[in-house]
């Protein structure tokens, strides 16, 4: 049975594009997948370029995602932008513990969890980001790094406010695929995958394992997002590097299943096709 998910195609653009670039990347993007709903499209911009690019997308179907927050929600941690600043700039999402925050910036387990609780007491929504890297693979660790590192970004609050209701996307991003042109085969990810899913079963519950997205991140491309995206578990992705051109990015929404662009009917009306 194919699943009842709404897909999520999502950008993460990293430490790239200036203010100028993102708003010229986001027009062509919305022109063309900014009216559908089929599949949620969301982009991820530096801080800097959030509240302009946001801005742009006001009337728009794509969403705006930070790709990093603070873990305090206001003073004196220079250099920190808070989850408030966030939502006033126009953001709805944020990526959080990805593994780049994770590796250079030593980001703990314990601090994405608070930073995922701060983000859900503040309406954001987090697309928590976990994978393993190469080495803990090769010693067939991926499973207890996942367990570990989804443990970490669920404290008892976020279970409890998840379990009301709030909603989560997960992203699995292997470390060993980020950049690196080696994408997962269907059926690696697809086995990360459902042992997330077993993982919200377990310690959530089956209806928020059933209903929570899991994207996949690494090596996303056109020609690979098809037999990824075909995968039982997989319910979207998070690119990077093909983030950043709207053809590629517009290639993958497009890839994606159930993807029914959005047509202009005479009257001028808008609905899908
Ligand atoms: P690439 O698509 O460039 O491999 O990056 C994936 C990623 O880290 C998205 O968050």
């Amino acid at each position: 049975m194919a699943n009842a998910r709404k897909y999520m195609i999502a950008g993460n653009w990293k430490m790239n594009l200036t203010v100028d670039e993102g708003l010229r990347l986001v027009e062509r993007l919305d022109s063309k997948v900014g009216r559908q709903t089929s599949v949620d499209v969301v982009v991820g911009p530096s801080f800097v370029a959030l509240h302009e690019i946001a801005n742009l997308l006001k009337w728009s179907k794509i969403r705006v995602a930070a790709q990093n927050m603070s873990e305090f929600e206001s003073g004196a941690y220079t250099g920190d932008v808070s989850p408030r600043m966030l939502l006033t700039s126009g953001c709805s999402d944020v990526i959080l513990g990805h593994s780049e925050r994770r590796g250079h910036f030593s980001e703990s387990d314990e601090s994405i969890g608070r930073k995922v609780a701060l983000a859900l007491a503040n309406k954001l929504m987090p697309i928590i980001c976990v994978g393993e890297t190469a080495d803990e693979r090769d010693r067939s660790e991926t499973e207890s790094v996942l367990a570990r590192q989804l443990k970490g970004a669920f404290p008892d609050s976020v279970k409890e406010n998840v379990k009301a209701g709030q909603e989560i996307v997960i992203a699995y991003e292997p470390v060993w695929a980020i950049g690196t042109g080696k994408v997962a085969t269907p059926e690696i990810a697809q086995n990360s995958h459902s042992f997330v899913r077993g993982w919200l079963r377990e310690n959530l519950s089956a209806t928020i394992a059933d209903s929570t997205r899991i994207l996949y991140g690494g090596s996303v491309k056109p020609d690979n997002a098809a037999g990824l995206l075909a995968q039982e578990d997989i319910d979207g992705a998070l690119v990077g590097g093909c983030s950043l051109k709207s053809s590629e990015f517009s290639a993958i929404i497009e890839a994606t299943p159930g993807y029914t662009p959005e047509v202009v009917t005479e009257s001028g009306a808008a609905k899908s096709a």
